[in-house]
């Protein structure tokens, strides 16, 4: 049998711009309920307030912006909300000419080379975002060169977000005798609290914590769940791209069978419910 695992590999930004239109509703809010705990972390150690400046760093559909918009400060603060995805921009544009978003500014940009000067924001947030940069490392670089003295950072990842787990399991099973092992964009190094801390800290960053929280994928049905997460899949492992149709689609059937089962009913009937396990990292420069 081969050796199943996880590799980090670059995720291209037309990647994104393929699952924009799907993200906001494919992991059912949890990216919400993470933002929520970074925000909190920022209110014990350092609150947002009206003279903040805020940088959004990979923002997808302006999860953060959202997020501190509803808190309802006034007058709100300034936030830069920033994606190399075009698809990403594209919603966060709309949410800012729909809901009147003054204070924002939305910009296209690869958050490995950031085009904003030295020492700028207040806030820098990047939420299920620098993790997946392809060199994470300028990601943080980039955060701590554009933060102020005495900033407060506040980034997200996954430590366990389930569907990698019944990937792997439909592979074992359908391919027992293979000799490679299925491909997946899942970044072993900020899957626990330890490593998250050290990634921050060798940054330069300090008076970091990290914890781990968890957060609800909320769907309407369980096959709308599972149908969410194997577009996901199918976006994003290369070993699925390879596969013909055929292979593609046994596997796939298979592969949302187990997605479907982790799901279970929510407690106010209102759907299913999946729980993830995101890790949530904060510190001052
Ligand atoms: C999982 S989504 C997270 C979106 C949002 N921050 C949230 O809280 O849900 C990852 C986002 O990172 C963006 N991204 C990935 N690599 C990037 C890079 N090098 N520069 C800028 N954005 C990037 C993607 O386009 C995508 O919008």
């Amino acid at each position: 049998m081969a050796t199943t695992g996880t590799e980090k590999f670059s995720l291209l930004s037309v990647v994104f711009d393929e699952m924009a239109k799907n993200y906001e509703n494919g992991i059912g809010g949890a990216q919400k309920d993470i933002v929520r705990a970074l925000l909190s972390h920022s209110k014990e150690n350092y609150p947002i307030n009206s003279t903040s400046i805020i940088h959004d760093n990979a923002c997808g559909p302006a999860v953060a912006t959202s997020e501190i918009l509803n808190q309802g400060i006034t007058p709100p603060p300034q936030i830069f909300a920033t994606d190399y995805a075009q698809g990403m921009i594209d919603i966060t544009n709309s949410y800012k000419e729909r809901r009147a978003w003054d204070t924002v500014t939305v910009q296209q940009m690869d958050g490995q080379a950031l085009s904003f000067e030295d020492e700028k924001f207040t806030h820098s947030i990047s939420s299920l975002g620098v993790f997946l940069f392809p060199d994470e490392k300028k990601g943080l670089s980039e955060m701590y060169r554009t933060l102020k003295p005495g900033g407060w950072i506040g980034v997200s990842s996954w430590k366990d977000v389930r569907w990698p787990t019944a990937a792997i399991a439909a592979y074992e099973k359908l391919f027992p005798d293979a000799k490679e092992p299925m491909i997946l964009p899942v970044p072993k190094n900020w899957m626990d609290p330890e490593n998250c801390e050290r990634n921050l800290l060798q940054a330069g960053f300090r008076e970091v914590k990290s914890e781990i929280i968890h957060c609800i994928n909320r769907q309407e049905n369980k096959e709308i769940g599972a149908s969410a997460f194997a577009g996901f899949l199918r976006q994003v492992s290369p070993t699925v791209k390879a596969w013909d149709e055929e292979t593609r689609e046994e596997y796939m059937a298979y592969y949302s069978k187990l997605v479907e089962d982790m799901f279970s009913p929510s407690a106010d009937g209102s759907g299913v419910e999946l729980t993830l396990y995101a890790i949530v990292t904060s510190g001052r420069k």
